[in-house]
């Protein structure tokens, strides 16, 4: 039997337990619960519903309102595209939408072989640099939409050395 509704229950149940007061305490509810499982999956959604009687799709409607949150399993890798205002004016979206084309998801989604994540990031703090991705934490600077298959190669590359 899957242990994995029983973990997100445990984790859900004292993280609520911690916000006593309800739907003001909500995003920080969301933050945690994204912490300790790396995402609001459904059932954690209806966790905090049974919990506090605030429905999973007004958790859902207030999560989808910032980026920060994804909703489904993060991958082995995140990319952050930074979109912030020194990214965006240098073609930031531009960026997303080519890691979103080359990879086949959007943002906040995982590529189907769990190698990627996709977000979109408020601003790296590093805005001399933009336009500006982040891959684990790592920066790269100065980022086009030509650069993106080379960023994503150095990536996809390790761990399969022999089929290359
Ligand atoms: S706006 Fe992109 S790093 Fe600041």
């Amino acid at each position: 039997m899957c242990s994995c509704h029983a973990d997100t229950a445990s984790v859900v149940a004292e993280i609520v337990a911690r916000h006593p007061d309800g739907r003001s305490s909500l995003i920080p509810v969301l933050q945690e619960i994204q912490e300790s499982l790396g995402y609001l999956s459904p059932d954690s959604l209806k966790e905090i519903e049974r919990l506090t009687g605030i429905s999973s799709s007004e958790s859902y409607g207030v999560a989808t309102f910032y980026t920060q949150f994804r909703f489904t399993p993060p991958g082995k890798h995140t990319i952050q595209v930074c979109n912030g205002t020194a990214c965006h004016v240098r073609a930031g979206q531009g960026i997303t939408d080519e890691f979103s084309r080359t990879l086949g998801v959007n943002v906040g989604e995982t590529t189907a072989d769990g190698n990627f994540s996709l977000e979109s990031v408020a601003c790296l703090g590093c805005c001399a640099l933009a336009p500006v991705v982040a891959v684990d934490g790592k920066v790269f600077a100065g980022v086009t939409t030509k650069k993106v298959p080379a960023i994503l190669r150095e990536y996809k590359a390790e761990g399969t050395r022999e089929a290359l």
